[in-house]
């Protein structure tokens, strides 16, 4: 019976690796917060593998709250650097594969066109570089022979405090909503990058060498924070609901205290030729998330 073990719980990576529909005898134990209690020695995540009989472990925990952690420091680290060279050595020791989340955050959004895999990283923020100190100590875990790297953009769902999340929130309580439109991206949806590190998973126990490495992975359209607030509330009048109007506003005007990257677009042309796989417009599902914040 292959037992994966998900790091993180509550989290929309998480969620949505729970609701996908696996193969059967698959099982999947997810370990947050709640179970490990914090703890995130080695010895503690090395018996947690062991215990749960673990095939594969996905690292789909993180600190992501990019604003707080410029004054968190350490505890971006604890959880974006130190979490997965914790996981690779554990990994490494028990020959498991380990699947990791990263982020478009690595790059400084100079470049101006999408972003490949071999471009050079320069994070702006304490959230990026902690991202980047965790992919490299998992590239540099010499001794882990199976993993890959799953960076994606602006992830999305209708789990937590997400920027569909909030922004119908602020439209609801017919607050002012201003929003950058000199950042652009591809928002993706949490359920589509599951299904993707789920494919990677699969194939990396079947031994399928194509499925290690460092892979891009995002929605299909590129957008301006701003052009997918107007989507969010386009979906959002389908409901009945009169939010105020929505102002563009610039990075600068925003003061937000970490540093994002202007342009961090993300090329998948690597994971759709070498696995096949590829992500779907924000777009399509767009109505079912909207509905769904709404109906709480
Ligand atoms: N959110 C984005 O816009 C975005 C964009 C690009 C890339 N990514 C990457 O995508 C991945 C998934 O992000 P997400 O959006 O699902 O994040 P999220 O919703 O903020 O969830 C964070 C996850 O981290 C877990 N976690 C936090 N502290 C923990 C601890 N001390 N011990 C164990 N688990 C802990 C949480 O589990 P519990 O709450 O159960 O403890 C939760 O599952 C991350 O690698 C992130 O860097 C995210």
């Amino acid at each position: 019976m292959p037992k994966i073990v998900v790091i993180g719980e509550s989290g929309q990576l998480a969620q949505s690796l729970r609701a996908l529909h696996w193969p059967s005898g698959f099982t999947l134990a997810l370990h947050g917060r709640r179970s490990l209690k914090g703890n995130l020695e080695a010895d503690l995540l090395r018996d947690v593998l062991r215990t749960e009989g673990a095939h594969l472990v996905v690292n789909a925990a993180a600190y992501t709250a990019v604003d707080h952690a410029e004054s968190e420091p350490q505890a971006a680290s604890a959880l974006n650097a130190r979490l997965p060279q914790t996981l690779a050595a554990a990994c490494a020791e028990l020959d498991l594969p380990l699947v990791h989340s990263s982020t478009d955050y690595v790059f400084d959004g100079q470049k101006g066109a999408p972003y490949v895999e071999t471009d050079a990283p320069n994070p702006l923020s304490v959230y990026g570089q902690t991202k980047l100190q965790g992919e490299r100590a998992i590239e540099q875990a010499g001794a882990l022979r199976r993993w890959a790297i799953l960076r994606a953009s602006w992830v999305v769902s209708e789990v937590g405090d997400t920027f569909p999340v909030k922004l119908l929130r602020r439209a609801r309580a017919g607050e002012a909503l201003r929003v950058v439109n000199d950042q652009w991206g591809c928002p993706t949806v949490a359920s589509d990058l599951a299904r993707a590190i789920q494919e990677v998973a699969l194939r990396q126990l079947d031994g399928e060498g194509a499925a290690c490495g460092l892979f891009h992975f995002c929605g299909a359209s590129d957008m301006s924070w701003y052009g997918f607030a107007e989507r969010v509330l386009a979906a959002a009048k389908k409901t009945g609901l009169k939010p105020p109007p929505l102002q563009a506003i610039t990075t600068a005007e925003l003061n937000a205290p970490a540093r994002r990257p202007l342009y961090s677009v993300l090329s998948c042309a690597r994971i759709r030729q070498s696995l096949g796989l590829s992500a779907v417009a924000i777009e399509s599902d767009l109505d079912r998330m909207v509905r769904s914040i709404l109906a709480r």
